[in-house]
């Protein structure tokens, strides 16, 4: 879910104002027109907002582009939840800088997380931007893109308190026409120690119930098939009719996506521990639609540590909802994201999170060694005292144990039938699909006449790597 890497598949786009929502190809140029270039980074939020950059630029005639030298305005949507997703900004913002010697007039625009911390040393130090936009801002876009045409350095890091982007229809930009995200909410009221989501993303907020709704039916509509529900913490959504005042809680908000249609998928990313109720685990229970995947990241195995990383949780409540999800949905997956080497972390309290990959039985986790970052609570309260020796070995332990447990659980999976969306071609070959079935693993099959991205089928698992199923197709 989280990605250090700039994607830039499907980036090259051009928008078709006939088509409002959906993105083409542009191969050149054509005089006049003017184009802009969108890299992201980090969590699906950040993916999901460039969509709705693109569709606030496209409103304003930019067209998108997947080559860098096409375009007249680079934009960066950036990441700071580690300090190598910043690094990896920063170099790619000295390689636009090269750029911009060669094609004078191009504007650099720094979006998202990094925009808030870093916007005085961008500006005045580097003076690598033109254009800094916090993630509440970017209806100002236009505004700041012309200020920043006429010389000035545009910026607005404004984080608000109410804007959702309720009424903005996203640009689908690196879709494959079958699964899309949606933004639920915005922000986080959660004070991880570790974390910089609160200060980068300001204070949470739910997104106007119908909306979100509309937004589902419409991409049923156009053909896809999914939809991700992302919020950082899904399950504290909430929101209130303003008339009838009724309110709507996560449960209510699946079960109105999920009846939006019975073929269109419904996931959600992430849920907190703290918050993920026995409604919500009996709502995706009596929805097929509703997927039999729950990313529940743990963090950490033992209590002390889950304690300074004012998770608000312990090792005891994490195990009983782990329980409650096993006895109320029987084949659900469950994946986590891990962090070692956390403020303080013994070795001893290291394997408890090993113990905990184990009991959990996690289909699949992210992992990271812990990165201090400036302003969180951690930074201010405790000293960052594993060594960077310590946190690598106790990271690759983690990883090692937990690709050991994905086999096991893929390998059960062996001889076993599923339903399996189809999303596209496999990597490795034009012969095979893939698609991924409820609990959200890869699957890879032969493709069969007749049979396109964004049909399900149903396959037989054949065999298994810790990262894939490989299935034959069945004939029904
Ligand atoms: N809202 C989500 C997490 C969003 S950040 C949740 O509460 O689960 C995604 C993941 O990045 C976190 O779950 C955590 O595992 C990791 N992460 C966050 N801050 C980090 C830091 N300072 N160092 C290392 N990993 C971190
Ligand atoms: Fe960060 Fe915690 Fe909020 Fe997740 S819930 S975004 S880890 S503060
Ligand atoms: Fe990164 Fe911001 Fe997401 S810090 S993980 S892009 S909310």
């Amino acid at each position: 879910m989280y990605n250090d890497n700039p994607t830039l598949e499907g980036l090259q786009h051009k928008i078709d104002p006939q088509k409002q929502g959906e993105v083409f190809f542009q191969e050149s140029v054509k005089p006049g027109d003017k184009y802009f270039y969108i890299e992201s980074y980090g969590c699906q939020m950040n993916f999901s907002d460039s969509e709705i950059v693109a569709s606030i630029l496209a409103a304003e005639g930019f067209q998108a582009t997947r080559n860098l030298e096409m375009a007249d305005l680079i934009l960066i949507n950036t990441c700071s939840i580690r300090e190598k997703a910043e690094e990896t900004v920063r170099k790619r913002l000295r390689i636009f800088d090269k750029l911009k010697t060669n094609k004078p007039g191009i504007l650099v625009g720094v979006l998202g997380c990094m925009a808030e911390r870093l916007k005085k040393k961008f500006l005045e130090d580097e003076k690598l931007v033109d254009l800094v936009v916090g993630p509440d801002a970017y209806r100002d876009l236009p505004q700041l893109v012309a200020t920043a045409e006429d010389g000035e350095k545009g910026i607005n890091v404004f984080l608000s308190r109410e804007e959702t982007y309720a009424d903005i229809a996203p640009l689908r930009l690196d879709s494959n026409g079958v699964a899309a995200f949606i933004s639920i909410m915005r922000g986080c009221d959660n004070m991880c120690s570790f974390c910089v989501v609160p200060f980068t993303r300001g204070r949470e907020r739910s997104r106007e119930v119908y909306s979100i709704v509309a937004e589902a039916t419409d991409l049923f509509e156009k053909g896809y098939r999914e939809v991700t529900l992302l919020g950082q913490n899904v399950d504290s959504f909430k929101w209130e009719n303003p008339e009838t005042k009724e309110v709507v809680n996560f449960a209510r908000l699946l079960e109105l996506v999920a009846k939006v249609h019975p073929d269109l998928r419904v996931r959600f990313s992430t849920s907190h521990p703290k918050d993920i109720t026995d409604e919500v685990l009996h709502t995706i229970a009596a929805y097929e639609n509703i997927c039999n995947y729950i990313h529940l990241p743990v963090q950490s195995g033992n209590s002390r540590v889950l304690d300074l990383m004012n998770r608000t949780y312990d090792r005891e409540w994490y195990t009983e909802r782990v329980e409650a999800i096993y006895r109320i949905i029987p084949d659900c997956a469950i994946s986590s994201d891990i962090i070692t080497g956390f403020c303080t972390e013994t070795d001893a309290e290291h394997r408890e999170t090993l113990s905990m990959i184990e009991q959990a039985d996690f289909s699949m986790s992210y992992m990271f060694y812990y990165s201090e970052r400036p302003g969180t609570l951690a930074a201010k309260k405790y000293a960052d005292d594993i060594p960077l020796e310590t946190k690598k070995s106790r990271l690759q332990e983690i990883i090692r144990l937990q690709n050991q447990v994905s086999f096991r659980h893929n390998k059960r999976d062996i001889g076993k039938t599923f339903k399996v969306l189809i999303e596209g071609d496999s990597k490795r070959s034009d012969q095979q699909f893939k698609g991924r079935n409820s609990q959200n693993k890869m699957i890879v099959f032969p493709k069969t006449p007749g049979l396109k991205p964004g049909d399900y089928t149903h396959v037989r698992v054949i065999d298994a790597t810790s990262a894939t199923l490989i299935a034959e197709g069945i004939t029904a």
